[in-house]
């Protein structure tokens, strides 16, 4: 029988005298996860297809099911009784839940990866960046602009041919399959590393022409080297890459020099994972989780997957 997921995390974190708690923030992220899991597998038949009408900060319309994402988790992470604060890709304010002790935690999410996918039935996902307080005082919007390397813990989660919720805390990374009938996640990917050789290149090839020469001459050397893969939902390609090897990369561009993907919720989160199974993560200068954030929705190149293929790829940028 397959471990549920908080006997899997108890293992995982037992004898840490710093996490007290965090499994309470994971299950509720579970919880949630399953919620959106069910909106999704039904999208038009529970009406949650389509966009709002509304624009969010990023500029983007927004779908219903990013609203409806972002209603849940901002729920159950509130309920749950152990995070002080929140930021949401789809919310431009963070949300202010507690600053009692006894919330100890803040989580930075993307309630739904991959909108665009989301009408024509392709994977989407969710993803979680969970940080410690550093101390009791008032939590502000600045207390939530960390860098990536001070995770205590990143959660995605990928509504795909099966839904898989993906947890790394340090030195470890560990899968869960939703088992449809039980509505559980079983621990079905134990202590994940991504494998030695890189399977796949993945970018959005359609941009190429608006890409510094630097980096059209590293991208040209990934196109001989490697087969490409791209799906447009970020969890879903870095998820492919984590499990087969891979690259992925957003670079920024002549009209957005910072790329399309946020720091916060998106690259830190996703590059603390990778590098908790062995991986790497760049902005294509310096590694993703040395980033000190200024503001919460702001934008950054990203390179991820294999750590010698993210290294070639910095020494091409760097030749210029
Ligand atoms: P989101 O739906 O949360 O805004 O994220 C979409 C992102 C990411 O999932 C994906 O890698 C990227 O957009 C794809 O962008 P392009 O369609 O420009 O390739
Ligand atoms: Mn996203
Ligand atoms: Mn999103």
């Amino acid at each position: 029988m397959a471990t549920m997921l908080r006997d899997a995390l108890e293992a995982n974190l037992a004898g840490r005298s710093d996490a007290d708690g965090l499994i309470e923030v994971i299950e509720a992220i579970a919880e949630g996860a399953s919620r959106v899991d069910a909106l999704t597998r039904r999208a038009a038949l529970a009406d949650v297809l389509g966009d709002t009408g509304e624009t969010n900060v990023q500029g983007e319309i927004v779908q219903r099911l990013d609203a409806a994402g972002t209603d849940t988790f901002v729920e159950v992470l509130s309920e749950c009784g152990r995070v002080a604060a929140l930021a949401c890709e789809e919310l431009e304010d963070a949300v202010f839940v507690s600053d009692a002790p006894s919330h100890p935690y803040l989580a930075l999410f993307d309630p739904v990866d991959g909108s665009s996918n989301i009408d024509v039935a392709v994977t989407i996902g969710s993803i979680f960046a969970i940080y410690k307080r550093a101390d009791d005082s008032p939590v502000s919007e600045q207390t939530l602009l960390r860098p990536g390397r001070e995770q205590i813990a990143a959660v995605y989660v990928v509504y795909g041919s099966s839904t898989v919720l993906v947890t790394a805390t340090e030195r470890r990374v560990d899968g869960f399959t939703l088992d449809p009938d039980s509505g559980a996640f079983l621990h079905s990917h134990p202590d994940i590393t991504i494998p030695a050789k890189c399977a796949a290149y993945s970018v959005n090839e359609g941009n190429a022409g608006a890409w510094q020469p630097e980096m059209q001459a590293a991208v040209a050397e990934l196109r001989e080297a490697y087969g490409l893969r791209y799906v447009g939902s970020l969890v879903a390609d870095f998820h492919r890459d984590l499990l087969k090897g891979g690259i992925f990369l957003y670079p920024g561009d002549r009209s957005s020099p910072a790329g399309k993907l946020r720091l916060g919720y998106e690259a830190n989160p996703l590059c603390y994972v990778a590098e908790q199974a062995g991986g790497a993560g760049s902005d294509g200068r310096q590694r993703i989780l040395d980033l000190t954030p200024e503001q919460l929705h702001q934008r950054t190149p990203l390179i991820v997957g294999n750590a010698d293929v993210v290294q070639s790829v910095l020494q091409r940028l760097s030749a210029g």
